[in-house]
């Protein structure tokens, strides 16, 4: 493999295709620096024709950083740093299917996802990608001068509350096991508008699954202004769209990116193995 990658553009906005690179191997010096410049320029990178074991898989994602250990939702027995994402045929997903971040909840939220489709319907399922640089870029001076200082509540209790989504998943009595723990309800304040450690570039760092309400303003304003913000920064042409395929690993930069897994394949099972690397506090 040459240093330069075979890479295909997904949108005008962000993300590529990556063929032609073995990742259950360490990657030569070249082709792993050219392989982090098209992380940091596309923010999603999808990479076809992959078999990884899961030691070579948390192996990829240490490139990044050290693995998260999920606080609810429960990793592999053998391998804690993975969850298994299974969804069964016949059965609606449930997991990310919604425009999010991964784990802003936590004090230092995820910086980097690597997840690995083993088994994908042959159609629907795809994973939706959203520009959070480009979601600020679009908005007035006026209102950036407004967000910058301001910082948002973000929680779990939405997404993961037994008493909202149902406890099957906390008796064991679903395809992905959760613990119950102080996490669901912990909240935690992180910038509306956050600056990326490696890039120094801007985004928006508020999501509709995880972040509950801005300080300091009163729940009206703090509703319409989360709305509005919901409603900009998810624009089809902030967006591209991964369709997968058996052996696809997607990496995607969750400090200024959205994502959302589409559930559309009701009659088809989807098995995904996730890895999430713990990131820095947003600042
Ligand atoms: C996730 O939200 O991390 C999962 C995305 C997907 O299953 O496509």
């Amino acid at each position: 493999m040459s240093d330069d990658l075979q890479i295909r553009e997904l949108s005008g906005a962000l993300g590529a295709e990556i063929r032609g690179l073995d990742l259950s191997r360490p990657l030569s010096e070249g082709t792993r620096k050219a392989f982090l410049d098209a992380f940091h320029r596309y923010g999603v990178l999808c990479i076809r024709d992959q078999k990884l074991t899961h030691e070579a898989h948390i192996a990829l994602a240490r490139t990044f950083g050290d693995p998260d250990v999920h606080p609810i939702a429960k990793g592999m027995e053998s391998h804690p740093e993975i969850i298994r994402v299974l969804k069964p045929a016949g059965e609606r997903a449930f997991f990310g299917t919604s425009w999010h971040t991964d784990n802003s909840f936590f004090e230092r939220p995820s910086s980097v996802t690597v997840l690995y489709g083993e088994k994908v319907p042959p159609v629907g399922g795809d994973t939706l990608y959203a520009s959070m640089e480009r979601a600020w870029e679009l908005l007035s001076e006026p209102l950036k001068r407004f967000l910058e200082p301001l910082r948002a509540v973000h929680s779990a209790r939405e997404a993961y509350d037994p008493k909202t989504t149902g406890d099957a998943k906390y008796r064991g009595d679903a395809p992905i096991q959760y613990v119950f723990s102080d996490a669901i309800y912990a909240e935690v304040e992180h910038p509306v508008v956050r600056t990326h450690p490696v890039t120094g570039r801007k985004s928006l760092y508020v999501n509709p699954m995880f972040t509950d309400r801005i300080v300091g303003l009163s729940k009206p304003e703090s509703d319409g202004l989360l709305a509005m913000l919901f409603d900009v920064s998810t624009r089809p042409e902030l967006t591209c769209r991964v369709r997968w395929e058996n052996g696809t690993v997607t990496i995607w930069d969750n400090r200024w990116l959205q994502h959302y897994a589409i559930d559309d394949y009701a009659d088809h099972e989807r098995l995904m193995y996730r890895v999430t690397i713990t990131g820095e506090r947003p600042v």
